[in-house]
């Protein structure tokens, strides 16, 4: 794709200009070729990621704690630029059993939410008028399981720049973007991927207020219920 040649132009530009800023012992290019690199690397991944999710039509699945998955997910995010000012408030189930899952795809599921959710928060402090400094990015994970059911509900929520009525009826179409460098496909795959696990992804969201969205897992996958 065009935009991924641009990410590894701009990557592989940057390194070359940090080993010649290192030689000359410039070392506020240094940073900012490094940042250039750590960026545009994110960026990549993300991409690839989901274009790789896309070509990959089945899960496979095995007996998973969420509440481990959830923690080393927020042990890599917290260190990445874009989380680094992001309040979390954490709240896991510690009641809740290992979940018949594809691991990389309820992974590539949260990543892509909670990419959504800094991006909207982001985009709230850039158009807000008041005093931005002031402004607490705020996002949460709550799980909660229904022992009855024998359901795991994940709820993600942030405090950005929320939907319209009319974007929050398109989000989970295949290309519908409303960001400038967006493709339109972390959604699209978070709903093929909830739905080949059984379960549901629900969006609710104000404008101006925030955004929420639920999914809903079953503790087994049809194919692999065992009885006892
Ligand atoms: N947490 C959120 N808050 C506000 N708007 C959101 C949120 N999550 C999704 N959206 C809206 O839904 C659209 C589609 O999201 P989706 O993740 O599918 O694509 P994208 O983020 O634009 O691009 P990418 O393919 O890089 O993920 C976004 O462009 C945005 O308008
Ligand atoms: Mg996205």
């Amino acid at each position: 794709a065009h935009e991924l040649n641009n990410y590894l132009a701009i990557t592989a530009n940057n390194a070359e200009l940090l080993v010649i800023n290192i030689d000359r012992d410039k070392m506020d290019k240094v940073q900012f070729n490094a940042k250039a690199i750590t960026e545009n690397v994110h960026k990549i991944k993300r991409f690839v990621d989901n274009l790789m999710d896309f070509s990959r039509p089945e899960s496979e699945f095995i007996s998973y704690d969420i509440r481990h998955l959830i923690d080393d997910l927020l042990f890599s995010l917290r260190v990445q630029p874009r989380f680094k000012r992001t309040h979390f408030s954490i709240d896991l189930d510690s009641k809740a059993p290992n979940l018949e899952m594809d691991v990389g795809q309820i992974q590539q599921v949260l990543m892509n939410l909670l990419n959504n959710a800094a991006d909207a928060v982001e985009e709230r402090i850039i158009k807000s008028e008041d005093d931005t400094a002031k402004f607490k990015r705020k996002l949460s994970i709550t799980t909660t399981y229904n022992e009855e059911k024998e359901k795991l509900t994940i709820i993600i929520a942030d405090n950005g720049i929320g939907m319209t009525k009319d974007t929050l009826s398109k989000i989970f179409s295949l290309h519908f973007t409303t960001k400038k460098g967006g493709h339109g496909l972390g959604l699209a795959n978070c709903r093929k991927i909830v739905e080949q696990h059984h379960g549901e992804l629900l969006c609710e969201s104000e404008y101006e207020q925030g955004t929420t969205f639920t999914i809903i897992l079953p503790r087994f996958q049809p194919a692999n219920q065992k009885k006892d």
